[in-house]
């Protein structure tokens, strides 16, 4: 059986969570393949609203197991809280989750760099991250110093590798940062206290994953961020430690190509991001704020007010090439019944010359080109039928359709799960 992407097209918060809760209904595994606690999806039903961060939001159907990928980062005390928390609702979590004997185990020292850069940096350098140490984690990861989960599994292994580990952090965390060195006997209690809580859930997912497959079951890849976030293709600097496009679904994962079948491509009807960095179609001022309040535009992670704008079609363009999106889900379309007119942007200008594509470079510079649609001004909250919308709204989602040039198979009308129109 297939296995399925869902990967965001923008800044993330696109509303992957809300898709990935429909499509886990005829999933039997669910997988992380990367960031960390960074993310935040956020989940209605029957009115009341989840909000997850690294456990895969897929665990509310009570048919699916999760996984947390070897490319994700796993930060104990958030990853425990979070099942704590979702336990106390009712949820059955441990016994449903599997972790990857290979993902690197984020540590409190990380969030304490990650705090301390951000803090130092000038305001052209800053990057506004969560201040979960992600960065920090995925630096280890690459630079060869870091716990992976299955390194719990053998303590002795465990308490030599921490050694070696804080020896050199530990010279960075004092001299560069002026931070507390770390202890490593309390360190390696903190790791043990994770495995005897975790360490029957640690194993090799790659093998685990792949045999599933085999066997017929079904996988849905959940993506966190968005592709403007990917550290390729994304607004570089200005984006996180990971690729959460497509790529990064197979590398953080282990699933083989060949089960993938469909990428789908999350995008709001409009655009946000939070941190810094550029955004051609940004709204500006006071008219920003406006789009903010309708869409209760506020991170769910740090609560900070996203940054708002208009759709960006050479922007989702560059998703669907970079992930080889198959078909969009649009949501948030209700946001947008405010509007006696939308504007798109439908282009842009670089130096006074049309620029076909997203550019890796200068995207601070680009002049966005605009169209405008005529608005609705109707409340279409909650309609889950295509031919119930008003028509001008069924011509905006045709004519973004056709601006993308890919199938749109999902309108999203509000946040519970009935307020979903499938196209097809
Ligand atoms: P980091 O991932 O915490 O290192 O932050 C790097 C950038 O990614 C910052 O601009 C964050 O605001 C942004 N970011 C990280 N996670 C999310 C997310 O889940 N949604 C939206 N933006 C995010």
């Amino acid at each position: 059986m297939p296995a399925n992407l869902v990967v965001g097209a923008q800044w993330g918060d696109e509303g992957k969570a809300k898709v990935i809760d429909y499509l886990s209904k005829d999933t039997d595994i669910i997988v992380r393949y990367q960031g960390g606690a960074n993310a935040g999806h956020t989940v209605v039903v029957g009115g009341k609203k989840y909000i997850f961060h690294l456990v895969p939001s897929g665990i509310i159907y009570d048919n699916t197991t999760c996984v947390i990928g070897n490319g994700v980062v796993l930060d104990p005390e958030y990853f425990l809280k979070e099942c704590a928390d979702l336990e106390t609702h009712g949820f059955r979590v441990k016994d449903k989750v599997l972790i990857s004997d290979s993902c690197h185990i984020l540590l409190p020292y990380h969030r304490l760099i990650d705090e301390a850069r951000e803090a130092g940096s000038s305001p052209e350098r800053k990057i506004g991250t969560t201040k979960k140490g992600i960065g920090m984690c995925y630096a280890d990861k690459m630079l060869r110093n870091g716990v992976r989960a299955g390194d719990l599994l053998d303590k002795e292994n465990l308490k030599r590798k921490l050694n070696h580990i804080l020896e050199v952090k530990n010279q960075e965390l004092v001299k560069y940062y002026d931070l507390e060195p770390v202890n490593p006997n309390e360190m390696y209690d903190f790791l043990l206290d994770f495995a005897d809580k975790m360490g029957k859930n640690i194993i090799n997912t790659v093998y685990y994953l792949n045999s599933e497959l085999e066997k017929g079951k079904r996988v849905l890849l959940e993506g966190a961020q968005g592709t403007g976030l990917d550290i390729d293709f994304g607004t570089y600097p200005y984006v996180t430690s990971s690729n959460p496009t497509t790529g990064g679904a197979l590398a953080g994962s282990g699933v083989s190509f060949r089960y993938l079948k469909d990428v789908i491509g999350i995008t709001k009807a409009y655009a946000t991001r939070v941190g810094e960095g550029p955004f051609p179609s940004e709204i500006l001022g006071e008219a920003g704020d406006v789009l903010r309040k309708l869409g209760g535009e506020y991170g769910s992670t740090t609560g900070r007010p996203r940054r708002c704008g208009w759709f960006d079609v050479q922007m989702i363009k560059h998703a669907v090439t970079v992930n080889g999106i198959n078909s969009l889900v649009l949501t948030k379309i209700d946001v947008l019944s405010h509007y006696e007119t939308i504007p798109v942007v439908v282009g842009y200008e670089y130096k006074g010359k049309k620029l076909d594509f997203f550019p890796s470079q200068g995207l601070e510079d680009v002049k966005p080109l605009f169209a405008e649609y005529k608005g609705w001004k109707d409340d279409i909250s909650g309609i889950n039928s295509f031919a119930k919308l008003p028509p001008l709204c069924q011509s905006y989602i045709k004519s973004l359709q056709e601006l993308v040039n890919t199938k749109i198979g999902i309108v999203s009308t509000g946040p519970d799960r009935d307020h979903t129109i499938i196209m097809d």
